[in-house]
């Protein structure tokens, strides 16, 4: 890790290549259609997508720029542009951040495994709505199944990160990625054919001012700073190794577009199956598990469909993994370095390997520390490490002056540059507050 600032990827597409493979995942995929579900539809819909502008967009610019002007990794990029030790507390939450999420995140990408083992059995064809849901409970019940098709992808990320940060990635994402896209569209396709399928739509699309409630756009925010994988320092190690003449916008507006996607791709496969099989939206985390078996029975190649859509799934949930963990593999290596027992890159590898695991049985043995863990991440510590971030670039440094981390790219006039400021320094901490302090009904 100590010739970090000299790895970069080969291409920009490989880096947002890569960053759209971090922000692409279950997040999109598995959490976007439950939570939506959950809150409403149309109206979290709305929410969510003025939170990606409001608070996306200079947010993940933000994180970019911290790490590309640094060179560092989440640990050592705010006392590197500070220059002193007072901003340290923001790297801790990063780390911590990444750990709460982990737990529960190696847990769902389990259901994934299984799921897709399934596929390629064709254990599930030809279930009824009911049986399915029955299906998905006797996954839960059986701790020994959890746990292990939860290890298998911890096992995965780690030896992706063994080896090598970039090149795998950069490599896996620039095929994956398009190929995930088609199969989506065709599944959309299917599904908007089928029957009874416009009610979906309507849930979808329609904003219902009755379901907007503080909770709501709680939980839009958190849903938004989760799916782009800011406010925990993951693209702040993915800004490290931007080439140099990377433009920070423009790649932000692209990992924000792609994300976006997929995100209202899932949607709009989701709620049109789920009325159209008589399922319930607000079914909760097990929402697409049950609705995807059903919907790759309409397809004409069920056995094929069902097979290639969980291995993406799957391996987009894979492309995510890796950026979490890199946070505290990268935290731990640049945190020892130095120090009397500097860990090298492999060992710090192993540690939060058993960390994770522990954390992951924990979740399957206490089902509340995994809805609880998925709650306070999204809703807390993503929101405080967000506002710490938008704080130190937007107060912090901006006082250094020239050092400032500020979009220099010469086409960004003045007046753009003064518009990110003013919204970094503004209007992101006090949204964030307001709404997490309102969320939890403290206000
Ligand atoms: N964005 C990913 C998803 O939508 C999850 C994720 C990966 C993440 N890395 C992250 C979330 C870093 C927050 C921070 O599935």
């Amino acid at each position: 890790m100590s010739d970090r600032k000299n790895t970069t990827f080969s291409s920009k597409v490989g880096l947002i290549m890569a960053a759209a493979g971090s922000a692409v995942g279950l997040g999109n995929i598995w959490k976007f259609p439950y939570i939506a579900g959950e809150n409403g539809g149309g109206a979290f819909l709305v929410v969510y997508l003025l939170c990606v502008l409001l608070f996306g967009m200079p947010l993940l610019m933000t994180e970019f720029m911290i790490g590309k002007r640094s060179g560092k990794s989440a640990y050592g990029a705010f006392h590197a542009l500070s220059g002193n030790n007072r901003w340290q507390w923001l790297s801790w939450l990063c780390m911590l951040t990444a750990f709460v999420i982990m737990g529960f995140y190696f847990v769902v990408t389990g259901w994934c495994f299984n799921y897709l083992v399934e596929a390629v059995t064709n254990a599930l064809g030809g279930l009824s709505a009911q049986e399915l849901n029955a299906h998905f409970d006797t996954i839960q019940s059986s701790n020994i199944r959890m746990i292990g098709f939860g290890i298998l992808p911890v096992l995965l990320t780690a030896g992706v990160l063994w080896f090598d940060v970039n090149t795998g990635i950069e490599r896996l994402s620039k095929v994956l990625m398009p190929l995930l896209l088609i199969l989506m569209l065709l599944m959309a396709g299917v599904v908007l054919m089928m029957d009874g399928s416009s009610a979906g739509m309507r849930f979808f699309f329609r904003f219902d001012f009755a379901q907007f409630t503080p909770r709501v756009v709680m939980e839009a925010m958190g849903q938004c700073f989760f799916s782009l994988s800011i406010g925990m320092g993951a693209l702040i190690t993915y800004g490290a190794y931007m080439p140099k003449g990377q433009n920070v916008i423009a790649t932000s507006v692209q990992v924000i577009v792609l994300d976006t996607i997929v995100a209202l791709l899932a949607g709009v496969i989701i709620f049109p199956a789920v009325f159209a099989f008589g399922f319930d939206p607000a079914e909760g985390p097990e929402l697409v598990f049950v609705v995807l078996p059903a919907i790759f029975e309409k397809m004409t190649l069920p056995w094929l469909s069902s097979v290639l859509f969980f291995a993406l799934l799957c391996i987009a949930a894979i492309t995510s993994t890796i950026s979490l963990m890199e946070v505290v593999v990268a935290f731990i290596c640049e945190a020892t370095a130095g120090k009397k027992h500097p860990l090298n890159r492999r060992q710090a590898v192993l540690i939060t390997s058993v960390l994770v695991i522990a954390l992951l049985v924990t979740c399957v043995f206490v089902p509340e520390v995994f809805n609880y863990s998925d709650l306070v991440s999204a809703c807390v510590m993503m929101p405080l490490g967000a506002l710490g971030m938008a704080v130190f670039v937007g107060w912090r440094l901006h006082k250094i002056g020239k050092k400032s981390v500020q979009p220099n790219e010469k086409w960004i006039k003045r007046w753009a540059r003064m518009f990110y400021l003013f919204v970094l320094r503004f209007i992101v901490p006090l949204a964030i507050l307001l709404i997490v302090l309102n969320g939890l009904g403290v206000l």
